[in-house]
């Protein structure tokens, strides 16, 4: 199925082709930057006019008189140096969005080429607890698996744990001394690991200020590989209560990873060795200060000499490239992915570059596999550095989300102090989450941002209170009316510019959305609900439903209903539950 500018984009590149002779023009069709100039715009007639170098304007004047319309294009108009203005037959529009309506699955309309996509997101290190600098990736990545799987393609989450290496040790070896201190009780280890942090930070503690501690913790690092059962017993402890706090986490974002998805570093550790022998066979490894590296040509440093990406170090050890390595060939030959996005701070980006290209050097993924890194930026506090509490100290994403839902339990209380008080709870927990990841998605995910209490919670701008808010409202006209029998019809009818600009925008929902599934900015998706409640405002005031006759009256309910479903798929895909009332 194509969407209405796929539609025009073939139609325009087929008419431009035909009428050139250039096989291999473009309508390149965009959305009209005025109302007054359409309501989509071809500029593909530029280029193909300096290319046989003949007057442009002429070009689009003979374009537009030989454009078969379809039902589609009511009129093309040539403007300016030469592009086309495109607008719309507002029947076709109305039809389509009835059709929306009896059928809002088709709001989305699935890729025309499904995919499996694996998407490795949230990722975060198992040894501390989870803190705000994993708030991006997990909720960026769980709105990109959405859009995926709304466009139907087969979605493969992979949440890849940073469950190995040094840091374990030192874990191990303060657990174990714990439960010799306080003489085997069971209790006070399993207290103490309740609070994740602390617990890391008295073992960081020792590890650094006891030398024998610290000589402890490497051999327990070395057995642990050596797959010691008491160790590793001892380390799944700690892994399942860190996990236990993720999921936590999880369950109040509405983040959709399972431990199905899990796929830990720690999986990877029998395909070490293998990785390492096929870089040899393959000739790729360089032994440098006796460490296994491999150099490629287009990894260099500021002086030019060439970058090592280390693989096994002269101890044996492996390192986070080795493990990205074995995960790459894992994704591509076992999973079958198509694709594979990495949804990782961007800060790691020289490390994707590197991984990528030493990947497709030695044959560990399918030529016809695409790896990407979806990188995102650092949430950064009011001093223009990365968030921090005000003693320096990493703020757990926990303790950040229950402190956006008690201020948003005071905004309510505030606003609305008649409530019941469950019902304060109920729209308070929406508000509070919901504030956090949208102000979060709204912004582009390759910058860095400020992060700002007053804005997100604000109920003005492009935020979730407003949003939120618009859903709200709109149900509580449709309830209104049902109350007086008046019912949404199932035709509509595009009588005054607001409800035909608001009927195309619901219509471009599903442009976005594949346009979504490719770049993964939902910032983009951010952008359109806040328009689209936009134009719903402006319709809402200048188009009278109650007072106008019943046809018409029908027809508006309908739009309105129609535009709540944009909303709803929309804040879904964001992974945001709107409330019906607020
Ligand atoms: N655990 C890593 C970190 O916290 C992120 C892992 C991202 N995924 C990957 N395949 N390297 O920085």
């Amino acid at each position: 199925m194509l969407t209405i500018k796929e539609c025009l984009e073939q139609i325009l590149t087929q008419t431009l082709v035909e009428i050139s002779g250039v096989s291999d023009a473009k309508g390149l069709v965009i959305y009209a930057s005025r109302p007054e100039f359409g309501d989509y715009q071809a500029n593909g007639v530029m280029a193909v006019a300096r290319q046989l170098r003949q007057n442009p304007r002429e070009l689009a004047t003979k374009v537009v008189s030989a454009l078969k319309t379809d039902g589609l294009i009511e009129r093309a108009e040539v403007a300016g140096p030469g592009f086309i203005n495109l607008f719309l037959n507002t029947q076709m529009l109305a039809t389509k969005a009835a059709d929306c309506l009896a059928a809002p699955e088709t709001l989305i309309l699935p890729a025309n080429r499904p995919q499996t996509i694996v998407v490795d997101y949230s990722s975060p290190n198992l040894a501390k607890e989870m803190h705000v600098g994993h708030l991006r990736g997990t909720i960026i990545g769980d709105s990109i698996v959405r859009i995926l799987e709304a466009l139907g393609h087969c979605v493969i989450r992979q949440n890849h744990v940073g469950d190995w290496g040094t840091q374990f040790g030192m874990l191990i070896a303060h657990m174990n001394s714990l439960s010799a201190d306080e003489g085997q009780n069971e209790n006070a280890v399993a207290s103490n690991l309740s609070d994740l942090e602390g617990f890391y930070r008295a073992a960081k503690q020792r590890f650094d200020a006891e030398p024998a501690f610290a000589d402890e913790a490497r051999a327990y690092v070395v057995k642990l590989q050596q797959g010691d059962p008491e160790c590793l017993a001892a380390w799944q402890r700690f892994i399942d209560e860190s996990l236990r706090h993720c999921e936590e986490v999880y369950e109040l974002l509405s983040v959709s990873l399972r431990r199905s998805d899990l796929r830990a570093e720690s999986f990877y550790n029998n395909d070490l060795p293998e990785i390492v022998k096929e870089l040899s066979n393959k000739e790729l490894l360089t032994e440098s200060d006796g460490a296994q590296c491999v150099f490629l040509e287009e990894f260099t440093g500021k002086d030019g000499s060439p970058l090592p990406v280390i693989i096994q170090k002269s101890d044996g050890g492996y390192l986070y490239a080795s493990t990205d390595l074995a995960a790459i060939r894992y994704r591509s030959d076992k999973l079958g992915a198509d694709r594979v996005l990495y949804v990782v701070d961007a800060r790691q980006s020289l490390h994707f570059q590197q991984v990528f290209a030493v990947a497709r050097a030695a044959g560990f993924v399918r030529q016809d596999c695409q790896l990407e890194h979806i990188a995102y930026g650092t949430m950064m506090g009011e001093d223009g550095k990365p968030f921090k509490t005000r003693s320096g100290d990493t703020v757990k994403l926990r303790e950040l989300l229950d402190e956006s839902v008690t201020r948003a339990l005071n905004l309510v209380t505030e606003k609305n102090p008649q409530l019941a008080d469950n019902e304060k709870q109920l729209i308070s927990r929406t508000v509070g989450i919901a504030a956090v990841k949208y102000s979060d998605l709204s912004k582009n995910r390759t910058s860095d941002y400020i992060f700002d209490w007053s804005s997100m919670l604000s109920f003005e701008g492009n935020t979730a209170p407003y949003l939120l808010y618009a859903y709200a409202r709109i149900q509580s006209v449709l309830r209104r009316l049902q109350e007086e029998s008046v019912v949404p019809g199932r035709t509509i009818d595009l009588l005054v510019p607001e409800e035909r600009t608001l009927a195309i925008k619901i219509l471009q929902f599903a442009e976005l959305v594949r346009q979504l599934g490719e770049d993964c900015y939902p910032n983009q998706l951010c952008l359109y609900l806040y328009e689209l409640s936009g134009l719903f405002m402006k319709f809402y005031e200048s188009c009278p439903i109650m007072k106008a006759g019943a046809d018409v009256r029908a027809s508006r309910l309908a739009l309105a209903q129609l535009t709540a479903e944009t909303l709803k798929k929309g804040l879904n895909l964001l992974g945001i539950e709107p409330l019906q009332r607020m």
